[in-house]
């Protein structure tokens, strides 16, 4: 089977492709990937001399290099996660998410039917989408798969629109698709624009810790290795046309989170515990935050007997110590365009 993953250079991406790569040697794994600032190739140093493992650099925006790409190799499958993922960048720059997001997709699923025709028996297009597109809780409920969309940010809004697409595709011209939603995910290989690396490479740094309004918001976290073993479940499940929920039944307040990362890394560095709280901030809050983001993973755990294996003291410790250990991925990735970036963000606020 040969299986085209997009954004496999990206912080999810790589833990899918590395999860495949190693456990199917008998698969051919195509990582598509435009290598853009949250791609990055070290990611996968591991698996890069992999004799099933080829990267192909590519932007999924470019229709006819894509439609090329697909005429040459003929995937049987396409697990989608390249997209602009940050909320705050989509909130400077909306257009750039619409075009990879939205049209970048709708470009995957064209050269899908493209090169599948009235073949799809044993083919699959597996959309990777986020929780965001459910909008926002108050304080109490889940998101289900059925509940309705209502997004909030250029971010969730063209992520929505994807998955609409997406499923378009499947009831109009049955192509052989799936989607699921996850929640927010935290593990290694992060790109630290994200609230977890984000303030633990401030830590480490003696920055201010800059959390957005009163702290109030709710997200429910989920291990990365945890998702890349539910897409590797969802993707081998056949439920053809069917959604589901990802999440870590693990919510928590941000202020609550970001105390609880000052004490694990003043730990880990052997600072007295609640040193860096220190460098807490309150700041301008961002537009149009969504409050509370909670997933109800019954569904999956019910068909298809996923749940998740890392608990928060096992996978928020795991991830402290990570980014402890790798300053230089760090300082790689916060080299170039990062202090720029930065710069625009939190100044203003
Ligand atoms: P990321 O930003 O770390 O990585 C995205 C990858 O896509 C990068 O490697 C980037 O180079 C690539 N990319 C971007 N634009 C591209 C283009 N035009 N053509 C080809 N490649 C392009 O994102 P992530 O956090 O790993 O998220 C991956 C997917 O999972 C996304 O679809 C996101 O919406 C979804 N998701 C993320 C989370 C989360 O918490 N991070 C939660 C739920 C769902
Ligand atoms: P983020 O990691 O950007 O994920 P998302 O917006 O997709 O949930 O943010 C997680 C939460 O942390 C969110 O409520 C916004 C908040 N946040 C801050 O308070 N300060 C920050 O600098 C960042 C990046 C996020």
């Amino acid at each position: 089977m040969k299986i085209l993953i997009t954004g496999g250079a990206g912080f999810i991406g790589s833990h899918v492709v590395r999860l495949f790569v190693n456990k199917y040697p008998h698969y051919q794994i195509y990582n598509l990937d435009k290598l853009t600032y949250a791609g990055n190739l070290k990611n996968l140093i591991d698996v890069e001399d992999k004799p099933n493992y080829s990267f192909i650099k590519a932007d999924i925006v470019d229709e006819t290099h894509i439609f090329e790409v697909f005429n040459e190799h003929k995937f049987d499958a396409v697990i989608h996660l390249a997209a602009e993922s940050h909320v705050d960048r989509s909130i400077t720059n909306p257009n750039e998410f619409i075009m990879t997001n939205v049209i970048g997709t709708a470009n995957l699923l064209n050269a899908s039917r493209h090169i599948w025709g009235d073949k799809m028996d044993g083919k699959l297009f597996y959309h990777i989408s986020t929780d965001e597109v459910y909008g926002t809780l108050g304080d109490t409920g889940m998101f289900t798969e059925t509940t309705p969309y209502d997004p909030h940010s250029p971010y969730s809004a063209s992520k929505a629109s994807s998955d609409h697409i997406v499923r378009a595709y499947h009831d109009t011209y049955g192509l052989p698709t799936i989607i699921s939603n996850c929640s927010n995910n935290y593990g290694p290989n992060q790109f630290p624009e994200k609230l977890i690396p984000l303030f633990i490479h401030n830590i480490r740094n003696k920055k201010s810790l800059p959390v957005y309004g009163k702290g109030e918001n709710v997200r429910d976290w989920l291990y990365v290795e945890d998702h890349a073993r539910a897409i590797d479940v969802v993707f081998h499940s056949n439920k053809l046309g069917e959604t589901y929920n990802i999440g870590g039944h693990n919510e928590w307040k941000n202020i609550d989170l970001i105390n609880k990362l000052c004490d694990l890394v003043d730990d880990a560095l052997g600072q007295p515990t609640g040193s860096s709280k220190e460098l807490i901030t309150f700041v301008k809050d961002r537009a149009g935050h969504d409050l509370r983001y909670a997933i109800d993973a019954t569904k999956i755990k019910n068909e298809l007997d996923w749940e998740p294996q890392e608990t928060v003291e096992t996978g928020f410790r795991k991830t402290v110590q990570w980014y402890l250990d790798n300053q230089e991925w760090l300082d790689d990735v916060t080299s170039g365009d990062y202090q720029g970036y930065y710069e625009q963000q939190y100044d203003k606020r």
